[in-house]
């Protein structure tokens, strides 16, 4: 199950990209805003991201602005390792090596069209694990610190 939110600044762009997803036939929560309502990112993210450390959501797509607000706030929760991007590069590359669980996209930086891209590349990418599992394992050893 994949959890998606947005702030006020990033509504169109939920709304098109839960229509990619239910054309994909994927399984969403969407804890975002509808038009004409107002939420602070950070707020955004921490529904949920608790959702997503919980164990009841496989990963999150949180949308804000730029997508960097609201990924500041996401990792300021334990155990979650999300990116913003705005290139499939990155979006590959924090799922093989990173195993990011939060794609963070900016609804005034991507049009639909990439955005949805990134997020089918975000969800169809596996962690690569090995090398990449040590230096995750440190990442959390830091939330730990
Ligand atoms: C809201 O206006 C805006 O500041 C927010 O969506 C985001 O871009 C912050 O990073």
């Amino acid at each position: 199950m994949i959890g998606i939110g947005n702030d006020h600044a990033a509504v169109e762009l939920k709304q098109a990209i839960c229509e990619h997803l239910k054309e994909r036939g994927i399984e969403f929560i969407d804890y975002g805003i509808g038009p004409g309502e107002k939420i602070d990112y950070p707020d955004a993210a921490e529904m949920v991201c608790r959702d997503v450390v919980s164990g009841k959501l496989e990963k999150a797509i949180l949308l804000c602005g730029t997508g960097i607000g609201i990924s500041i706030a996401a990792n300021k929760i334990k155990g979650i390792r999300a990116c913003a991007c705005s290139d499939a590069f990155s979006a590959k590359y924090t799922r093989l090596h990173n195993d990011a669980n939060a794609l963070c996209l900016g609804g005034r930086v991507v049009g639909a069209g990439l955005a949805c891209e990134l997020v089918d590349v975000f969800l169809d990418t596996e962690f690569e694990g090995g090398r990449h599992q040590r230096r995750v394992d440190k990442i959390t050893a830091l939330e730990n610190k």
